[in-house]
Order: structure tokens, then sequence, then C-alpha cells
């Protein structure tokens, strides 16, 4: 199959988000779509499958002119998309999920519930999950996980052409290496890839071809093998980034954070002991599901606990609900924006101020001024791209949601601030953004704790790095022996031969 995609156009309201976008998908090619957040990618692949209709512009597949009226039609003329957003529902399960409104029959016509669960288990097993009941809730499962789950998904529709936006944004690296697999088997097969990523090694390992996209425009088109990091940086940001991860100079202070023999109700983690101090990054890695986010969540109230003990500039803090922990001078950024993180339907300003209301009241009145004046500084300091900030942010692109969950919790001027995955799905120049903004926070005496899957970010940003594997601390690596070898050996249960 081929798509060409020409002269596409596209406003939502006075908003132009694409302004006349070339782009030809191949079949037996991954085609990599970059470009900073907000720059339209979402939105170009929501118009080819139908999702939303482009102002001017056509679409041409296999030299047909065509327009697909949903997602659905899309899907049955070859063209699957898998979603930045995951779209499961969390209360039914990973075998409901997949064969929803396509349940297998019988011969009698009744509804074949033995073929379903198998195909499930086959279809997990083929993406190397394999201690996962098909009956599991998808809510339980983890981010990484139910990313596994909208794969299959696509895998199942027999696709001729995959869209696939930040597949790997909530990925281990060993859950990557099992999707990049898939993905090159779909290729020999004949299938067409577009992939959208902000991680530049991934594009680099994987794609045949790249487009950059910059403010609604496609900028170029050019193969993998004549191109490198740096021109693409340049093409999607209009400029060049030197230094990635900036320095941090913060003076290190007392331990103001302690955290004694922690261990969780249903056995996730057992008998966790760390500590941070004033301006210092602590780097939390580990594989997906090795417990971090669940650490976290237990230190905030919403995990529950079976023992342990919480201390805060030597008060031991009581800790039960995230209402309590905010009040106690924690922040907490949640690794799953769209359930933890926003209410989508509210404007950025709502959103960045909801935790800190009581900051932003005078006399029990709301200071809509200083409410306005606090959402508009970062609006500029993190790069959101928004109209203003009346903006609803379900209408944000994904890394500007990301964006706005974090300035959230900049308001709050917390003593302790916990990131879980600050950065996912963010572009690389508002990356840079974040780190910045991260030291200027631990400048300020903050005691950061970051949770993040990726190692070349963990390493250049963490003052000290926290391996965790199977629910355990199994080492601690400071800033200077630290390197991702190590990281590796330890998250995967291995020990350091010194
Ligand atoms: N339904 C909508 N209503 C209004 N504006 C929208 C809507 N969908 C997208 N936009 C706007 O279109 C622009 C492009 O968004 P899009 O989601 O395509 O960006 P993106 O390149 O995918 O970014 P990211 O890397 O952050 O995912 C943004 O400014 C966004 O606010
Ligand atoms: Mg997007």
């Amino acid at each position: 199959m081929r798509v060409e995609m020409k002269n596409i156009s596209k406003s939502f309201g006075t908003n132009e988000v694409l302004k006349g976008v070339d782009i030809t998908i191949n079949g037996g090619e991954i085609h990599a779509l970059m470009g900073e957040n907000g720059a339209g990618k979402s939105t170009l692949m929501n118009i080819l499958t139908g999702l939303h209709e482009q102002n001017s512009g056509e679409i041409v597949v296999d030299g047909t002119t065509v327009k697909y009226d949903n997602p659905k039609e899309a899907e049955v003329k070859g063209i699957s998309f898998i979603h930045q957003e995951m779209i499961n529902w969390p209360e039914m399960s990973i075998k409901e999920n997949l064969f929803l409104n396509k349940e297998i029959k019988n011969n009698f016509g009744l509804v074949d519930d033995k073929k379903m669960y198998e195909e499930t288990q086959s279809y997990l097993k083929q993406l190397n999950i394999k201690d996962i009941d098909p009956n599991e809730l998808v809510g339980n499962l983890t981010v990484g996980q139910q990313q596994m789950v909208e794969i299959v998904k696509s895998l199942m529709t027999d696709c001729q052409i995959l869209i696939m936006d930040e597949p790997t944004a909530a990925l281990s690296d060993k859950e990557v290496d099992v999707l990049f697999k898939v993905i090159r088997d779909l290729k020999d097969k004949g299938v067409g890839i577009v992939y959208i990523s902000h991680r530049m090694e991934e594009v680099f390992a994987l794609c045949d071809v790249i487009t950059v996209m910059r403010d609604g425009l496609s900028i170029d088109t050019v193969n993998i093998s004549d191109t490198n990091t740096d021109e693409v940086v340049r093409k999607m940001v209009g400029r060049s980034i030197t230094d990635y991860y900036p320095e941090k100079t913060s003076t290190i202070g007392d331990t103001i954070f302690e955290v004694k023999n922690l261990s969780a109700k249903d056995g996730m983690y057992e008998n966790i002991n760390f500590s941070v101090k004033a301006g210092e990054i602590v780097g939390f890695s580990g594989l997906m599901g090795a417990g971090r986010s669940e650490i976290m969540k237990g230190i905030y109230g919403l995990y529950e606990l079976e023992s342990g003990q919480i201390y805060l500039e030597d008060n031991e803090l009581k800790i039960s609900t995230p209402e309590k922990s905010i009040k106690n001078g924690i922040g907490f950024l949640t690794e799953d924006r769209k359930t933890e993180g926003l209410i989508l339907d509210f404007t950025l300003t709502d959103n960045v101020t909801l935790p800190s209301i009581d900051g932003f009241s005078k006399n029990g009145l709301v200071d809509e001024k200083t409410e306005k004046e606090f959402a508009q500084l970062m609006i500029k300091r993190l790069l959101i791209r928004a109209q203003s900030e009346n903006d609803i942010v379900g209408q944000l692109s994904g890394g500007n949601q990301q964006k706005v969950v974090l300035a959230k919790w900049i308001g709050v001027g917390p003593k302790v601030l916990i990131l879980d995955e600050p950065t996912r799905g963010v572009d690389v120049g508002a990356k840079r953004e974040i780190y910045q903004l991260m030291n200027e926070l631990a400048d300020r005496g903050i005691a950061i704790i970051v949770v993040s899957s990726d190692l070349p970010e963990v390493l250049g940003i963490s003052d000290r790095i926290i391996v965790i594997h199977e629910g355990k601390i199994a080492g601690e690596l400071d800033k200077k022996e630290a390197n991702q070898e190590d990281i590796m050996t330890l998250a995967t249960g291995g020990t350091l031969n010194e």
C-alpha cells in the first residue's frame, strides 16, 4: 500500500495547526515522523484515519483519492492507528478489550470464550508477556503492559499501514526490544509503518525514512542513513541544541527527606530505605514493573502500605491521603497523566493552579489575576504550545499536556517533589527546559526524586541513582561512578563486581 498525503491543511477555530503538509508512506518501510510538541503529528494522522477532516488537501491511496469517515472505516481499509493516549477499558479484562465488538462465535453462534482466551494468550506471548492472564483487568496492568494491549489490538486487524504514536513512551528497554522485533516483522511482510517518537536513538535504530514537521509544515523527508541527530534536531526546533543535560550547580544540603522500611501491603515492594538531601536530585531506575511507581505512590498515600516511616525535616509524617501529602510539602507528578494528572475539560489555568489553590486565595476568594499570571509564566517557561491560558487542556497536544502536569506542581512550592517519568512524550527542546527547571528547583533547596526509564536521562540529571529490582533496592550509584551498564546489571538482578 502507498499513502500520499498532499498539501494537507487543518485549523481548529482560529488555530491553524497544519499549513500544507506533504508525506508519502510506502509499504515495507518504517517512516519516522518527528517534530516538537504541538507541531501537528497526531493531528495529521488523525486526518489520515478519518478522525478529523482536513480543510484542504488530498489523501491518495494506491493512486486513488480517498476520504475515510471514521477510524473504523480506515481500519477496514487496512490503516490502523495506535493512539498516543490509550483507549482501553480499565474495568474490562485484556481479552474483553481485544474482542470488544468482534467476539469470536462458535458453530452454534455462541460466543466462544475459550477460543478468545487462547488467542489473547498467543498474542500476549508474541509480545513476550507470558505471565499475565488474559482475564486480568486492564486497569491492573502497568502502563507499559496497557500499551502492549493497544499494540495487540492493531496486530489483530491485519493492517497494511500501521501508525504508532509514541508507542514506547511507557515501555521498558526489554519491551522496546520486543516491540521493535514485531515492527520489523511487519515491515518484512510489506506493512508500512509510521513511527512517531521523541526518542532519537529509537528513530535511528529502527526507521528507514524520516519526515520532520515544524509549526504545521513538513520541513523535510530524508533517508535515515543520509542524516544525523544534530541535523534532525535543527530541523525540528529551527536551531542547534548543544548540551542536552544542563549542568547542575546547586549546593547539596542536609538530608530533609527519609523513608524507612517501607513495605507495600500487597508485597509489591519490601523494606525500602533511602533519603534525599536538600537540593539533591535522586534518580530511580529499574525495569518497568519493578515497583518504582508503586513506591512513590506509597509515599504519597495512593498505595496501601504494610509498614514503614516517612520523615520530612526530621518529623515523622502520617501519610494517608494525597491531600495530606500536599499539605505536608510533598508534590507528586504521576506517570499516568490521563487518570491521575489532569482534568481534561478544565482550562490550563484551572489545572496548573488546582493543587495550590489555597496559595492563590485571599480571604477565601481566589485571586484570578495571580492565577492567570502564574499560568502565563508557566506557558512561557515550559514552552507550552497553547493559544492562551484559557485553552482546554484536553485539546493540547500530548507533550504539552505533560508540561501542564509539571507546571501544576511547581506552583505548590513543595519541599519534596516526586516526578514519575516527567519528560515522557516531551520533545527535545522542552525536555531541556524541564531539566533546567528541575535544577532551579534544586537550587531553591527542594529535594527531588525522579523516576525515569530513560537511562541517558537518569544519568544526565541525577546526583545519585537508586536502582530497583523486583520491589527491592538493588543498589545505589553515585553520579560519578554510574554508567548504563551497571544500572542495567542491577535492574535485571545482577551484582556488580568491584
Ligand atoms: N481537537 C482539537 N481542538 C483544538 N485544538 C487541537 C485539537 N487537536 C489538536 N489541537 C491543536 O493542534 C496542535 C497540534 O497538536 P498535535 O496533537 O497534532 O501535536 P503533536 O505534534 O502530536 O504534539 P505532541 O508531540 O505533543 O504529541 C496543538 O496546538 C493542539 O492544541
Ligand atoms: Mg501527538
